[in-house]
């Protein structure tokens, strides 16, 4: 079943906790992180209240920029994926991680959650006034690269990663944000 157009995408709450927190455990075989930044020793209240201020533009750490964490969630109230959403980029994030970043938890995947999630943030960043969006992944990352073209990405360049000894690349996309409704 694809999940086209029936997820509701919206920022966590207090009531989200454990299925955040599972997912983020789950995540991590993947050596992705579903909550940025986040670890045990804060409370969810805390860091839920962190994330929501950064979308703001608020209470921003120094050489961060303006983020924002969405959570998507199945009719069902299932939670099903996540999108970051950097509103600006630094040196860092040109290099690396760009403006959009997301991740689907492996039971629901293969069901067009992921472009929805980058459909979704690249309508974000427009809206700030991002005319072209930079995502980046990894050579090896098959399906983050379809969902990157499928959002229209072209690929700007390729630049070997460092720490890699299997000759991994990371692969470098421009999204053109208009008309993205
Ligand atoms: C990469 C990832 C986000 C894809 O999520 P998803 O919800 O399964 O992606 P979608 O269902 O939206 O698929 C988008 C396209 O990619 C294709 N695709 C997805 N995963 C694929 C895979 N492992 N191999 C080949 N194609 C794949 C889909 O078939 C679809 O193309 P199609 O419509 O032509 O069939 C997910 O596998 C994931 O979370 N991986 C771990 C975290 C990660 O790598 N995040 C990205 C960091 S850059």
């Amino acid at each position: 079943m694809s999940y086209r157009e029936t997820l509701e995408i919206r920022e966590l709450t207090s009531a989200d906790e454990q299925q955040a927190i599972d997912a983020h455990q789950t995540m991590l075989a993947d050596d992705f992180e579903f909550l940025p930044t986040w670890t045990q020793h804060e409370a969810w209240e805390d860091y839920i209240y962190r994330m929501n201020a950064g979308r703001r533009g608020e209470h921003i750490p120094p050489g961060w920029v303006r983020s924002a964490l969405f959570a998507a969630f199945d009719q069902g109230g299932e939670l099903v994926g996540r999108v970051s959403v950097r509103y600006e980029l630094n040196d860092s994030l040109l290099q690396y991680g760009g403006h959009i970043g997301y991740g689907v938890l492996p039971e629901f995947r293969r069901r067009g959650v992921a472009v929805q999630l980058c459909q979704f943030a690249l309508r974000q960043v427009r809206d700030a006034g991002v005319k072209q969006a930079l995502l980046t992944c990894d050579s090896t990352n098959v399906g983050s690269q379809t969902t990157i073209k499928k959002c229209g990405g072209v690929l700007d360049a390729e630049f070997p990663v460092l720490e890699s000894s299997d000759g991994t690349s990371s692969l470098r996309f421009w999204i053109p944000t208009v008309a993205k409704d």
